[in-house]
C-alpha cells in the first residue's frame, strides 16, 4: 500500500498524507484504538485456546511459518518411507554416535534404539550415487569412519551385531582412508591461536557497515569467511542452512532491494549474502527455530572472518511480511520449506564513511549470576 502511494502521488501529497497520519497518532481517536487493541490481545493471549483461536481466525501472521514446517516435515518424512536416504537424519545420529563415544563412562552398549535407522541410512546413502553426490560425500566419509568406530567400540549384542553386519556389507565411500580420521579425538589444549585481547580487539573493531569501496570483493576472501562459518556450532550438527552469494552488480541490486533495512545504502552494496535455512532437516516441529539458530550462529563466526580479511559487513533484517516473503521466493526460487534467515551486505568498508556508535548494555545489565530460581 505504502509503496502504491508513493508511486502514484506526488511528493507533497505523501508528505501531507504523512503529516496526518503522524498527527492522527496524537489524537484521542488514536489513543481509543489502541486501547480497544491493547485489550483484545490481552483477552486472547489469557488462554491457550483463545490465542489459537486468534491466531486461526482473527490473524495471518503464523501461516506461511506454519506451512513452511508442515512441508518440511513432509519432505523429511516422506524421504524416510520412500528411501531412507535424509542427509541431515544421518548427521543427527552420526553426532549422537560421536557423543556416546566420548562419554565417561562409556557404556559398553548404546544407541541400541537408533543403531539400525543410522546405518540403514548410510547404506542407502552410499549405495546410490544420486545420493552419494558432493553433497554428501564429507558426510558420508564422517559417518563411515564414526561407525567403524563405535562398531569396534561396543559389546556383543542381537541388534547392535545385526546393525554390525548391515555396516559391512555397504560399499565404502568414496575417498575413504584406512585410518578413521574423524571421530572424537583429543584437543591440543596449550595451543591458544588467539588471545582475549584479540579477540576483544576484533570485536570493538566490527561494526555494522553499512558504506563500501566500489570494488570487487575477491571469492577467495569471502569462501576464507564462509569456511570459518561452516566451523560453527549446529543443533545435532545438522547445520541446516546455505550461504546464496550475489557479487555480480545487477543482481545485487535486485536482491538488495528485497530486505526493507536497506533503504538508502543499497545501492552500494557489493556483495549480498542470503543466510537460508531449510526446514527439512527436522522430524518435528519442536526445530523449528534451529534454522535461525543455526543460521545466526553461522552467521556471525562469517561476520568476524570477514573483518580479519580486511572486509565488513552489516545484517539486514528478515521480519516475516507475507509480501517480502513471496518475493524473496520468487526471486531467489526458493522451495517452501525453505526461508532466508537474513540477509548480509558485504564490502571493503569506506574509510571515509562513518559507523554507529551503537552503546552496547553494561555487562552488569546483560549477565546475571544464579538468578534465584524455583526449587520445588
Ligand atoms: C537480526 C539483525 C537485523 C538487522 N537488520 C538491519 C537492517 O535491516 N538494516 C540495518 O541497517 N542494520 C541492521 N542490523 C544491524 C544493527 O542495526 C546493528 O547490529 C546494531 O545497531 C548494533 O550495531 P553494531 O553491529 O555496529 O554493533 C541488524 C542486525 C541484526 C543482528
Amino acid at each position: 500500500m505504502k509503496t502504491l502511494v508513493k508511486n502514484f502521488l506526488p511528493e507533497s501529497q505523501v508528505d501531507r498524507l504523512r503529516n496526518a497520519r503522524l498527527l492522527f497518532k496524537e489524537s484521542g481517536a488514536a489513543r481509543l484504538a489502541t486501547s480497544v487493541q491493547t485489550s483484545g490481545l490481552k483477552f486472547a493471549s489469557s488462554a491457550k485456546p483463545l490465542a489459537t483461536a486468534y491466531y486461526s481466525l482473527l490473524s495471518r501472521q503464523f501461516r506461511r511459518e506454519e506451512r513452511a514446517v508442515l512441508l518440511g516435515l513432509a519432505k523429511y518424512h516422506a524421504e524416510l518411507q520412500e528411501d531412507d536416504a535424509n542427509v541431515f537424519l544421518m548427521r543427527r545420529n552420526v553426532h549422537r554416535l560421536e557423543k556416546g563415544l566420548l562419554m565417561r563412562p562409556r557404556r559398553p552398549v548404546f544407541a541400541k534404539d537408533y543403531i539400525l535407522e543410522t546405518v540403514n541410512v548410510y547404506r542407502k546413502i552410499v549405495s546410490e550415487p544420486s545420493h552419494a553426490d558432493e553433497s554428501t560425500a564429507e558426510s558420508l566419509l564422517w559417518a563411515h569412519d564414526v561407525l567403524r568406530a563405535y562398531f569396534g567400540a561396543v559389546a556383543p549384542d542381537p541388534v547392535l551385531d545385526h546393525a554390525r553386519e548391515v555396516f559391512e556389507k555397504c560399499p565404502a565411500p568414496a575417498g575413504n582412508s584406512a585410518e578413521a580420521k574423524r571421530i572424537p579425538y583429543k584437543r591440543l589444549l596449550d595451543d591458544h591461536p588467539v588471545s582475549y585481547e584479540q579477540l576483544e580487539q576484533l570485536a570493538l573493531k566490527r561494526r555494522s557497515v553499512r558504506w563500501f569501496e566500489q570494488k570487487p570483493v575477491p571469492r577467495e576472501l569471502l569462501d576464507k569467511a564462509f569456511t570459518v562459518a561452516g566451523l560453527s556450532p549446529s543443533a545435532c550438527n545438522r547445520q541446516p542452512f546455505r550461504f546464496l552469494v550475489f557479487d555480480d552488480p545487477e543482481t545485487v541490486e535486485q536482491v538488495a532491494s528485497l530486505p526493507g533495512g536497506t533503504i538508502g545504502w543499497k545501492h552500494n552494496i557489493p556483495v549480498m549474502v542470503v543466510v537460508l535455512g531449510s526446514l527439512d532437516a527436522f522430524y518435528s516441529e519442536k526445530d523449528r527455530h534451529v534454522i535461525y539458530i543455526d543460521g545466526s550462529l553461522a552467521a556471525m563466526s562469517f561476520s568476524y572472518a570477514l573483518e580479519t580479511l580486511g572486509l565488513s559487513s552489516c545484517i539486514c533484517n528478515w521480519p516475516d511480511i507475507e509480501a517480502h516473503e513471496k518475493r524473496a521466493q520468487e526471486v531467489l526460487g526458493l522451495k517452501g520449506y525453505e526461508r532466508p534467515v537474513f540477509f548480509m551486505a558485504v564490502g571493503y568498508p569506506d574509510p571515509e564513511a562513518m559507523v554507529a556508535y551503537s552503546q552496547k548494555r553494561p555487562l552488569e545489565v546483560m549477565r546475571e549470576y544464579n538468578p534465584p530460581i524455583n526449587r520445588s
